[in-house]
């Protein structure tokens, strides 16, 4: 896959701008959208991306992923969130670094990466992906209250060229897309994604609304649903959304 880095070196969002040009047709397979500085970084939900200048990540990818099926979309996340897990852990060797499902990425506890996916759907078919990629590489102190965030410095303690790291990150996606968009490797990929979970198979604490509940993660079905094992025994199925970790 062909990557064409587009840097422009302020912007209210990497997301926000990309979409703008997919709505105006200026934006196809394999550009990416770089900048140093966002003046309204988007995390999830209403949540506000914090990067101080110049020291991080901040990329959205677009892909145009018409093979695979809008209801398997899962497959972007699970194969944008393995390239990263593969990234980070050239640099951070002593840690565990996993993935919080769905698609945040975790050394221990704490948050070094974020993903805010934007799918632009028809019908069955994904026309075009927008994969928002934030990475904490070289800012050592975070100021917004999120909630225990790390960056790559804090294992290597010394500064990253982002440029460097880029080129690697897009080569590992180009790789995992070239690999597991094809409908005959899901499988395969789900289970690496499942292999890198954080809190898989161990009982943790969990809620769905003002439900607090200890939960087990035991799979993640087809459509991405996290399977969770309850202390009665019985199983559920919770979507984006659906359930938080709690601690
Ligand atoms: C999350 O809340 O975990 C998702 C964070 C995603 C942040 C990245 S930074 C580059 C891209 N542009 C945005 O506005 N957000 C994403």
């Amino acid at each position: 896959m062909q990557f064409n880095i587009i840097n422009i070196p302020k912007l209210e969002s990497t997301n926000s701008y990309a979409q703008q040009l997919i709505e105006s047709d200026d934006l196809h397979e394999g550009d990416v959208i770089s900048t140093q500085y966002q003046e309204n970084g988007r995390g999830q939900g209403e949540n506000f991306w914090e990067s101080e200048p110049g020291s991080n990540l901040l990329v959205s990818l677009i892909l145009e992923p018409k093979m695979i099926p809008a209801s398997q979309q899962f497959v972007l996340t699970q194969l944008v969130s393995l390239a990263l897990v593969d990234l980070i852990k050239e640099f951070v060797l002593t840690d565990e670094v996993q993935i919080k499902w769905p698609n945040d990425i975790y050394v221990n506890n704490k948050k070094i990466a974020g993903i805010l996916f934007q799918n632009f759907i028809k019908g069955n078919e994904i026309e075009f992906s927008i994969a928002g990629i934030g990475l904490n590489v070289n800012q050592k102190k975070f100021y917004s209250g999120a909630l225990n965030p790390v960056s790559i410095i804090h294992y290597t303690n010394e500064t990253i060229d982002l440029n460097i790291l880029l080129d690697k990150l897009l080569d590992k996606i180009g790789v995992n897309y070239e690999t597991y968009r094809i409908k005959e490797n899901f499988q395969e990929l789900n289970s690496k994604y499942i292999l890198n979970l954080f809190r898989y198979k161990e009982w943790a604490n969990y809620s769905n609304g003002n439900n607090f509940f200890k939960g087990k993660i035991i799979d993640i079905d087809e459509f991405g649903r996290l399977k969770v094992k309850l202390k009665s025994g019985n199983e559920n199925k919770f979507g984006f959304k659906e359930i938080e970790f709690v601690d």
